[in-house]
């Protein structure tokens, strides 16, 4: 049986300037939620099974990323292909410059007289580094001859990437840890990423010991992956960072989009490994609609696509993701409406057809299940793989969303990734 162990006093706790003085009066006053942490990480030194944990974006299934053992853990839990490579999780720019410079000392690493920490990271990185760390930003590093990195962490891949969390909560673990830690999603393989502890139990009950519960993780959607060793420089997932806003940076004027999901073509295979796979799927078949498509083609498309459902297979649950401009009624007060009773409702497209497909086909009562996750692209990241994983909660057979414009605000191109990537039929002009 897998802990659920909370701790979301620290995780609410406000951002400290020193993760070192925070833990030292923590650990003196002695609470609970210390002893927790103390625990957390004498499991992450020294067990080879991984600990889940939150993160500002999603959360995280973290182990030593200095140790094989403990690395290969978490590629068993997750039942994560071993070619796709982990993400490293720093508390500081000192323990990455260690990581860059395996074979300086401490010491040496402190010692003023040579290059300060911060300069041994690549300078294209600089204004990055800067501007969103910590934050939901990994840059992809060389990883160096006789790197302290276990090998599992970068799939063999001669880069690695990192990130230091704005979660302080989070750089408080690594602290304790006093390790790097290599933290995928804490999602099993292929699913939505867990934005709450209860989501990552739902996946790895019985695979893990503890899952840290610091409540709902504020961004809701991963990190932006860029790598600024190729020229140009690219994005390789877009995530918590807007693609503008690193386009705004000094030296990635010319980023280029190096992922594909369907909006923005790229010929090339994808670069971060993980973006090849299925991913942040749900059981239920996705349905995507464009946020360019107008509704009279949304209410055909519903109606081919529901009735081939409904004759073939007699499916008969649909849930409903509403972002900006599918009405309000169309979600009904409760989430859970047996035998939709349309007229009682204002008449749109969408519901009209599904209205008729209630008529058109026998029997069993249509159930919709609605769920508005809002008009900014914001809120809508917050609760997209919530909102998957709840309707997969309530076995409806098709979901259909309502997608939004990839410029609709930063997070908007991740949050529509996503989906692309969720659904199995993308529906567009
Ligand atoms: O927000 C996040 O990034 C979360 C939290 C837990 O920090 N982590 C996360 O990790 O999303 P994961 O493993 O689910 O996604 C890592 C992505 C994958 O697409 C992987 O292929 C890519 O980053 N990646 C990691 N190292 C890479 C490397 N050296 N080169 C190219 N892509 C890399
Ligand atoms: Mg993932």
């Amino acid at each position: 049986m897998t802990q659920i162990l909370p701790v979301h006093r620290l995780n609410q706790a406000p951002d400290h300037t020193s993760i070192a003085e925070w833990w030292a009066s923590e650990k003196q006053k002695g609470t609970e939620e210390a002893a927790v942490v103390t625990k957390a990480a004498e499991l992450l030194r020294s067990s080879d099974i991984p600990v889940g944990f939150p993160t500002e974006t999603v959360y995280g299934l973290g182990a030593d990323a200095t140790r094989s053992a403990a690395v290969q853990g978490i590629y068993k839990a997750k039942k994560r292909p071993s070619d796709n490579p982990l993400i490293i999780h720093v508390d500081s720019l000192d323990m990455l410059s260690r990581l860059l410079n395996p074979t300086l000392t401490r010491d040496e690493l402190a010692n003023p007289n040579i290059n300060s920490p911060r300069n041994q990271i690549p300078a294209i990185y600089e204004p990055l580094i800067s501007r969103f760390w910590p934050g939901p930003l990994t840059v992809l590093l060389p990883n160096p001859k006789g790197s302290l990195l276990a090998k599992e962490v970068t799939a063999g891949l001669p880069t690695f990437g990192a990130r230091m969390p704005s979660s302080a909560f989070a750089r408080l673990l690594i602290h304790v840890t006093d390790r790097p830690l290599a933290a995928p999603s804490a999602n099993a393989s292929t699913k939505p990423s867990p934005t709450t502890a209860q989501h990552v139990y739902d996946d790895l009950n019985g695979r893990i010991d503890i899952i840290l519960d610091g409540g709902p993780c504020g961004v809701g959607v991963e990190s932006t992956v860029v790598d600024g060793l190729s020229d140009p420089p690219a994005v390789l997932r877009p995530g918590g960072v807007g693609i503008e806003e690193i386009r705004s940076c000094p030296g990635w004027e010319n980023v280029k989009v190096g992922y594909h999901d369907g909006a923005l073509q790229s010929k090339e295979a994808p670069r971060a490994p993980g973006m090849k796979y299925r991913h942040y799927s749900p059981k239920a078949q996705v349905v995507l609609f464009e946020a360019s498509l107008d509704s009279s083609s949304i209410a055909s498309r519903v109606k081919k696509q529901q009735l081939d459902i409904a004759m073939v297979s007699g499916k008969r649950k649909i849930g409903i993701v509403r972002t900006r401009t599918w009405p309000v009624a169309l979600g009904l007060a409760s989430d859970n409406i047996q035998k939709l009773t349309v007229h009682e409702l204002p008449v749109t497209s969408l519901h009209d057809t599904i209205a008729n497909i209630n008529n058109e086909t026998d029997s069993s009562p249509l159930i919709i299940y609605d769920v508005d996750l809002g008009p900014g692209a914001d809120s809508i990241a917050r609760g997209l793989f919530s909102a998957l994983r709840r309707l997969d909660g309530l076995n409806v057979d098709v979901i259909y969303v309502e997608g939004i414009r990839d410029e609709e605000g930063d997070l908007a191109a991740a949050v529509m990734n996503r989906l692309r990537k969720a659904s199995e039929v993308a529906v567009t002009v």
